[in-house]
């Protein structure tokens, strides 16, 4: 059975940024607040769809793997923000890559998209079905954001990540993976009406709507427990952990988690500061900051944990191969733009005015 190695990474964050200052403009809030309960100071906001932000993340996470588009298997992007229902943002990452002999598929695990994601496809791999698949998370959150919700509007903003799984017989790859679920959850974290429910006559911008205080209490829980469950079915104990790259929602649960683990905080990774929640996004961009960082080295033993709206849930302890340089890079960009967050922001600021 071969192994499912990570041989390629990257990321595309859009360049418009939105600071907390900029939101005092638009909704009641202040950075102080935003800084000590969330560590957000600022997240990006996109002038392009979850397929643009993909295809440039994947151009990366391919000249990183030394592959062409045509290697690939499989294509799955794991993300709740797609351009539409029909076609899927998979098949438009597939066209715009030119990956002619890959399927596709979107995954809507929410935040915990990636992790969702990345165990289907090393599976995939695992079985012999498959050799090279790309997985990626990408969210454009901010389509769903109304400046009349404070609690809501300062947490989250838009970008891509990306890595590529190759079979491999090098040793590495997912030592153990949980995925989790509680649908009766459902309504404490949701976007009402962004599918085909409700009264088309009536129907409204459908915006993001979340209990905080019991989403926080609940994301906690969920990831501290089900990262040491992973830790202990891979055979190893917390100290064997190298680094921690948890879904970045909120620094204070970030801090929490890594206390329940009892996991020194020079073995966490954040920065939320600068992108602030990115759903299924924020892993994959961790991802690939970490290995520019230095963060990841040969051999490294990663767990990963990410828990979202359903509520869904996920961590994995990733064995890191040999190689945590690039092969290759790729000049692929987005196409320019010069709008400042707030003008992309029109619509939504238009529709919700500054609100209480
Ligand atoms: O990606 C997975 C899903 N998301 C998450 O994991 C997020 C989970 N939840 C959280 O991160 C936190 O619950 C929040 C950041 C959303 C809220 O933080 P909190 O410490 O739980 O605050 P709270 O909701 O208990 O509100 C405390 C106070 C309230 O005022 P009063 O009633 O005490 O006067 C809120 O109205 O803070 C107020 N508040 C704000 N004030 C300024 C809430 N949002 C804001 C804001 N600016 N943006």
């Amino acid at each position: 059975m071969p192994n499912a190695l990570i041989t390629g990474w990257g990321r595309c964050v859009p360049p418009a940024v939105l600071s907390n200052a900029d939101l005092e403009t638009v909704t009641d809030t202040s950075d102080d607040w935003i800084t000590s309960r969330t560590g957000i100071k600022e997240r990006r906001i996109s002038h392009v769809e979850v397929s643009d932000l993909s295809t440039v993340a994947a151009s990366h996470a391919l000249a990183a793997a030394g592959l062409g588009p045509t290697d690939l298997d499989l294509i799955i992007v794991a993300t709740c923000s797609p351009d539409r229902a029909i076609p899927s943002a998979a098949t438009m990452v597939q066209a715009k890559l030119g990956a002619t002999r890959a399927g596709a598929m979107d995954l809507n695990a929410a935040c915990s998209g990636f992790i969702f994601a990345l165990s289907t496809a090393d599976q995939m791999i695992r079985s012999g079905s498959m050799r090279r698949v790309l997985v990626i998370g990408a969210e454009k959150l901010s389509y769903w954001l109304d400046f009349s919700n404070r609690a809501t509007s300062v947490l989250f903003g838009d970008g891509a990540g990306a890595v590529v799984l190759e079979a491999a017989e090098e040793e590495g790859g997912l030592l153990a993976f949980e995925l989790g679920a509680d649908g009766t959850a459902g309504d404490l974290l949701c976007v009402p009406a962004s599918g085909t429910e409700g009264n088309p006559l009536r129907r409204e911008l459908p915006t993001i709507l979340m209990e905080g205080a019991e989403v926080f209490r609940r994301a906690v829980t969920a990831m501290g427990d089900s990262a040491s469950r992973v830790v202990a079915r891979a055979g190893l104990s917390l100290d064997d952990i190298d680094l921690f790259i948890p879904h970045q929602a909120n620094v204070r649960i970030i801090d929490a988690t890594a206390r329940r683990l009892d996991l020194d905080p020079a073995k966490v990774f954040v920065n939320i500061a600068s992108y602030g929640n990115t759903s299924a996004a924020t892993i994959p961009i961790a991802l690939s900051e970490a290995l520019e960082a230095g963060r990841i080295t040969p051999g490294a033993n990663l767990v990963l944990a990410a828990f979202g709206g359903g509520f869904t849930w996920a961590a994995a302890v990733y064995r890191w191969g040999r190689r945590v340089t690039p092969v290759g890079t790729s000049p692929a960009a987005l196409p320019p733009s010069s709008a400042t967050a707030l003008e992309l922001l029109a619509p939504n600021i238009a529709v919700h005015g500054k609100g209480v």
